[in-house]
Parts: C-alpha cells; sequence; structure tokens
C-alpha cells in the first residue's frame, strides 16, 4: 500500500527504501530552531492565518523548507497531552495527506511542523495568488480530486481509529512540487473511536461547505466530510467559489447553481472558463454528478468516501449509470435535494457564520483542537 508514503518528496528526491525511514520520521523541535527558521515569525514568511493561528514559511538549518503553524493559544492543554495527541497524529500517513514533521511544545507556545507545499492550495491556485497563472489544467484537477478523495477514504475506513476530517475545503488540500495533493489539517479533527457514528461537538468548518446537519445540530461524521468534498469537487469542475453572493440579501452555493445544469445535462457550462474548453467531458460530468450527489441534503443519500473514489476513477460502469439515473438528477425532481443548504439557506449561512466564530474561539482556549473523543 503507498500510505508509506509513495509520493515523490516536495524537495525533489525519489522515493525508495533509504528514504522510508526519513519520510516517516518526525521530531520534537525547539522553539530556538523554529524562530530561527522563521526569521522569527516574520510578518514576511506569513503564509496565512486560519482559524487555529498563523502559518509561517521556514527553512531549515539543512535547507528544507517547512511550514510551521503557530497555535493561537492552548493555555488550557497540559503539555504532555498535546505531545501525545500529536504523536497520534504523526502516525497517520498516506500519499496524499500531509503529515506532521514534528512539533515545538515550550512553555506557552504550541507549533506543528509540516512540509512547505510550494504550490500552496487548491484554493490559491483557483482564486487566490496563484489564479492568474492557470495552472490548473484539466488532467491536474481530476487526478488532485481522485488522491485528495483517496486521503480522505483513508482517514474514514483505514485509520485506526478512524478520523473525521471536519474542516475540508479548498485551503486544507495542499499541493506539493508535482501538484500531488496532500489534505492537511486532519489533525484538527476529532478522533473517532471504533464504531461510533458520529461524534456531537462544537461545530468548526467553513461557511460553504459545511452539511446542514453538521452545521445545525453539531453532529460530525463522516458523511460531513463527504458533503465538504463534493462542494470541493463543484470547485474544481467549475473554478467557482462554494457560495455566490448574487445581490446584498441572496446567497446561492455552488450546488444550488450546478444542479439545475447537471439535470438539464449542460455539463460544459459548468467547466471552468478557465479551461477554455480543454476538458475531458466524461470526467467533467463524473466530477460533477459525485459533487452534486455528495453535497445532498440528506446525509444517507450521500455516498462513502471509498465509493466516492471508485466513481470519480470511473471503474465501474454500473455504479456510474446508477448515479447518473438517480433521482437526484431528475428533471422533476425537486425534494430529496434543496440545494446544499435546503430552504432556509440564509438562516443556515447566518448561523454556520457564527458557529464558526464562537467554535474558534472555543477551539483555540480550551480542548477542542486536539482530538479528544477517542
Ligand atoms: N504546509 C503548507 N505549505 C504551504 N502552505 C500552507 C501549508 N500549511 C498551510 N498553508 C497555507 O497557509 C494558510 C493558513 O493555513 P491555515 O491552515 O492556518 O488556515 P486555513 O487552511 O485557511 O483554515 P483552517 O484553519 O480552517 O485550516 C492557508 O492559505 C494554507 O493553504
Ligand atoms: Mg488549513
Amino acid at each position: 500500500m503507498g500510505w508509506a508514503s509513495c509520493c515523490k518528496r516536495s524537495d525533489g528526491a525519489e522515493p525508495g527504501r533509504k528514504k522510508k525511514k526519513k519520510d516517516t520520521a518526525w521530531r520534537v523541535f525547539s522553539l530556538k530552531e523554529l524562530q530561527l527558521a522563521t526569521n522569527n515569525f516574520n510578518y514576511d514568511n506569513k503564509l496565512g492565518e486560519g482559524g487555529f493561528g498563523s502559518v509561517y514559511w521556514g527553512q531549515l538549518w539543512d535547507g528544507s523548507q517547512i511550514a510551521v503553524k503557530r497555535l493561537k493559544s492552548w493555555s488550557n492543554k497540559a503539555e504532555t497531552e498535546f505531545a501525545v495527541e500529536v504523536k497520534i497524529l504523526a502516525q497517520v500517513r498516506h500519499k496524499s495527506l500531509l503529515s506532521l514533521r514534528g512539533y515545538c511544545s515550550e512553555g506557552q507556545e504550541r507549533l506543528i511542523v509540516y512540509d512547505y507545499m510550494p504550490n500552496l492550495s487548491i484554493h490559491s491556485q483557483l482564486h487566490g495568488q496563484h489564479a492568474a497563472e492557470c495552472n490548473l489544467g484539466w488532467e491536474r484537477r481530476m487526478k488532485i480530486a481522485i488522491d485528495s478523495a483517496e486521503g480522505i477514504a483513508y482517514l474514514h475506513h483505514y485509520a485506526t481509529p478512524h478520523i473525521i476530517h471536519r474542516d475540508v475545503k479548498a485551503s486544507n488540500v495542499l499541493l506539493d512540487s508535482n501538484f500531488q495533493a496532500r489534505v492537511a489539517d486532519f489533525g484538527f479533527a476529532k478522533l473517532i473511536p471504533d464504531g461510533a457514528t458520529h461524534v456531537t461537538t462544537k461545530v468548526k468548518g467553513t461557511l460553504g461547505y459545511l452539511a446542514p446537519e453538521y452545521a445545525m445540530l453539531g453532529k460530525a461524521s463522516e458523511s460531513c466530510d463527504v458533503f465538504s468534498f463534493g462542494i470541493m469537487l463543484l470547485e474544481l469542475a467549475s473554478g467557482k467559489k462554494p457560495v455566490e453572493k448574487l445581490n446584498p440579501t441572496t446567497k446561492r452555493t455552488i450546488a444550488e447553481w450546478a444542479l439545475p445544469l447537471a439535470r438539464d445535462k449542460k455539463f460544459k457550462e459548468i467547466a471552468d472558463p478557465k479551461l477554455n474548453g480543454n476538458f475531458i467531458e466524461d470526467e467533467l460530468k463524473r466530477m460533477v454528478l459525485v459533487g452534486l450527489a455528495c453535497s445532498q441534503n440528506k446525509p444517507e443519500q450521500r455516498p462513502i468516501m471509498s465509493e466516492v473514489v471508485e466513481l470519480l476513477k470511473g471503474e465501474s460502469a454500473e455504479k456510474l449509470s446508477n448515479l447518473e439515473n438517480d433521482e437526484l438528477f431528475k428533471p422533476e425532481q425537486t425534494s430529496s435535494f434543496q440545494g446544499s443548504s435546503g430552504p432556509d439557506s440564509s438562516d443556515c449561512i447566518t448561523e454556520e457564520k457564527s458557529s464558526k466564530a464562537d467554535a474558534i474561539e472555543a477551539a483555540v482556549d480550551s480542548s477542542e483542537t486536539v482530538p479528544s473523543a477517542r
């Protein structure tokens, strides 16, 4: 299996037996070493800021490039507990997951070290600082979709204990020097014990990607990740953002926009204009159909991640045709899918927004960011 790291390393070295030990190795960093690497967490080194703190680019004494996530505050978390949790996450390895390279826990500082991903994220390639370069041609998009689906499927079905990501989105799928997708930040999910179907917890996640049952009830399960992944697939296919503001009072989700087009079989109209028509139509159709199936309101009607992988790869003609003929895509069908946010979508979105802000605040000064439901 590829999970013991079979991808090309971001430093350009080919994988091989000798490298394996280095790939899987991780260690404790001293604060001094990370201060040196990041020029004392210099503003110019800052890659961005997320819910749990800021991320800085850095370079170690051996020349390797790192990204250091400096958690905002960890006051309630004992040093040993932080280390235990981080070590568990460091064991999770798959070619499409961004594993931890190490951590630092000194005084009030809690830092997590990753390999730096030079092509940043799907988000920066589609909507951010790399958008103008149009680096994501169709072949890359399809591979990124399949690889990231495999990474999440690994978390759901093979990692022990199983892991719900809870924050699947375009800025959490990073791209290495070969544009190989690496799903990041699964470390901030709760680890779920075997046999448990869901863990109820404070809502985390990002506006536009949240499954309705998660946004409203705080009920996290694998199918919430499937929902978010579906939104990301639609984003990859269309180049659109998850939520579009039609006017000051009305928002439309990407799924609400894409579904009527898919029902009318107008797949070409969904394709990102930046592709200039350069895409494989069958693959685009698969990406859109799977994206919409994943982002249905009813969790029980969504596929599971292993099925998503299979469908995206187009391995089973029968399953694909079942998907295409699903009620969801019948022109007259209206009840089982009401866009990704349902009839009260604007209320739901407002609630998600405040929930996220609350959750982030709660998370940084409580145990929320470290998986604890084991
Ligand atoms: N290893 C890395 N290499 C390159 N860029 C990274 C790396 N890790 C994070 N980033 C980028 O740094 C920025 C901040 O990341 P961070 O994870 O803190 O926030 P986020 O992904 O936007 O939100 P969230 O907190 O929900 O994950 C993002 O743009 C992210 O893509
Ligand atoms: Mg992130």
